[in-house]
């Protein structure tokens, strides 16, 4: 039996005549259950399916959780649509940085219009940006046809907070200062068929200076390696090819657990060893943890991908040691000139701060230096953004026409040097993994190649989700054109 036929049954097996049971995850079943008769009747009413939009901000923590919010929704009986003109509307948020929570503000008067024509409708918030109190307090006070916001600890809880959405009034506010609980077992509907994010561990301890996370996401707690393990081999069952394990830093996975408890590398052999997971993916790799074992394990591996997203920040000692980041410009270059080394045919990507508090000319060329250096095959460049809370909040901000000429100084050589880099596969014939259809031109597809480049090249459709050997005949800067083999 499969993993949903499983749930499936347990859901069936509340008597829901009797109050909820306390214990979890039965709790959420017994709700999975009273949600059902009351979308059952909703939908009887109005003479056709209901519709749930499911809309997700952010990063690949945000893609898997807004995976298993719309396995709930689904299991309740909605039916996806992609309109936000719905009966019922998530909006799963980040706030990593500002203009995250501009868009979602943005984007809610929108939703407000479409209440105002269909009332029956309902509206959610959850996610990163709802475990921040100003946000709660502006939403109370000017946006008060939002039906329900919840954070990032008691997702879990979701099918129990759309019950109560449909039987209390007014705006339904849970939100969770942290947690230390983990509930597994609930349903979750997959983006894509044949491949997975797994989560591996929540939140983060770090506390860059820079960063919001560590507030958001709360304490750092790993999955026990069993769960993790008994989650990707019902994936491979269920024809998934790929996973990637997820964590803010995976690198320090199980640590904080204590003795005896299983490693990062030890982790990535276990998953190696389920059969008909082909490719193993991770992110994100903090640099001041990354250790020899796991280079070694990488290199032995037939399934780990040959790709290593390794957040720089800055180049700069100085504006590391202020970032509180824990490593300096030349450990960061020895860590990667050893990655090269051991496994030469990898890619190295990362993501780059500009603007950080004092951040100068002669810091920004330090981050250029690093650039050239190690010659990533793509790095994400953020303007730095003001976080409340966070420490360099309170740091003498930088000048806007400095972070301005440093950021187009960096993006220019990240671009250059990618470029450059990038093609160095040209005219060799490589495994793809194919995704989707090209969103420009159907004939094509697109998919990955192990070190995460993508690949278009024509062919049908019915390719997706298979591995196959296309000859990469054209680099055009971060991707290729290529044939099937
Ligand atoms: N401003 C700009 N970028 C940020 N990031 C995290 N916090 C901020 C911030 N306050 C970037 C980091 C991180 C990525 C996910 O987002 O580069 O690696
Ligand atoms: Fe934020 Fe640093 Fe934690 Fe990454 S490691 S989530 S940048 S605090």
């Amino acid at each position: 039996m499969g993993y949903m036929e499983d749930i499936e049954v347990m859901v069936d097996k509340q008597d829901l005549t009797l109050p909820p049971p306390a214990k979890e995850p039965e709790r959420q079943y017994y709700f999975i259950g009273k949600c059902r008769e009351i979308i059952r009747r909703k939908s009887e009413e109005a003479g056709r399916p209901l519709y749930a939009c499911s809309v997700c901000f952010g990063c690949q923590m945000n893609a898997r959780d807004s995976e298993k919010l719309a396995g709930i929704l689904r299991s309740i009986g909605f039916e996806e649509t992609a309109s936000e003109d719905a009966d019922f509307v998530i909006y799963n948020t980040c706030t990593v940085r500002d203009n995250a929570n501009q868009r979602v503000f943005g984007r809610l008067g929108a939703l407000n219009g479409y209440k105002k024509k269909n009332p029956g409708m309902k509206v959610a918030l959850c996610g990163c940006m709802m475990q921040e109190d100003l946000v709660i307090r502006k939403l109370q006070k000017s946006y008060g046809f939002v039906d329900l916001i919840f954070g990032t600890h008691n997702l879990y809880k979701f099918a129990e907070l759309l019950y109560r959405c449909y039987t209390e009034t007014g705006m339904i506010v849970d939100i969770w200062e942290d947690t230390d609980k983990i509930v597994e077992d609930l349903p979750v509907e997959r983006k894509f068929s044949f491949k997975s994010g797994v989560n591996i561990m929540f939140g983060c301890n770090n506390f860059c200076s820079y960063c919001i996370v560590p507030y958001v996401r709360g304490r750092e707690r790993s999955r026990a390696p069993e769960e993790i393990v008994r989650e990707v081999r019902n994936l491979a069952a269920d024809g998934v090819k790929e996973v990637m394990l997820l964590g803010q830093n995976v690198n320090s996975y199980g640590k904080k657990q204590g003795e005896g408890f299983m490693s990062f590398p030890e982790l990535l052999r276990e998953v190696e060893k389920v059969e008909g997971i082909e490719r193993i993916r991770f992110m994100t790799s903090h640099p001041k943890d990354l250790s020899d074992e796991l280079i070694q394990v990488m290199k032995e591996s037939k399934k780990i991908c040959r790709h290593l997203h390794l957040p720089l920040q800055s180049g700069s000692t100085r504006i590391l040691e202020k970032m509180n980041r824990r490593y300096t410009k030349e450990s960061y270059l020895a860590l990667a000139e050893k990655i090269r080394r051991e496994i030469p045919d990898i890619s190295i990507t990362t993501d780059i701060i500009v603007g950080f508090p004092g951040e100068t000319e002669k810091d920004a060329e330090d981050t250029i230096d690093v650039i050239k250096k190690v010659r990533f095959d793509n790095a994400f460049t953020f303007v730095y953004s003001k976080r409340t809370g966070t420490p360099a909040a309170a740091m003498e901000q930088a000048p806007q026409a400095l972070v301005r000429e440093n950021f187009d100084k960096i993006l220019a050589c990240v671009q250059e040097t990618a470029r450059e880099r990038v093609r160095r596969f040209e005219g060799l014939t490589m495994p793809v993994l194919v995704e989707e259809t090209n969103e420009q031109d159907s004939a094509f597809l697109t998919g990955r190649l192990s070190n995460n480049t993508v690949v278009h090249f024509p062919g049908d459709a019915s390719l997706i989700g298979q591995i196959v050997d296309v000859t990469l005949d054209r680099c055009e800067g971060f991707y290729y054109i290529g044939k099937k083999a």
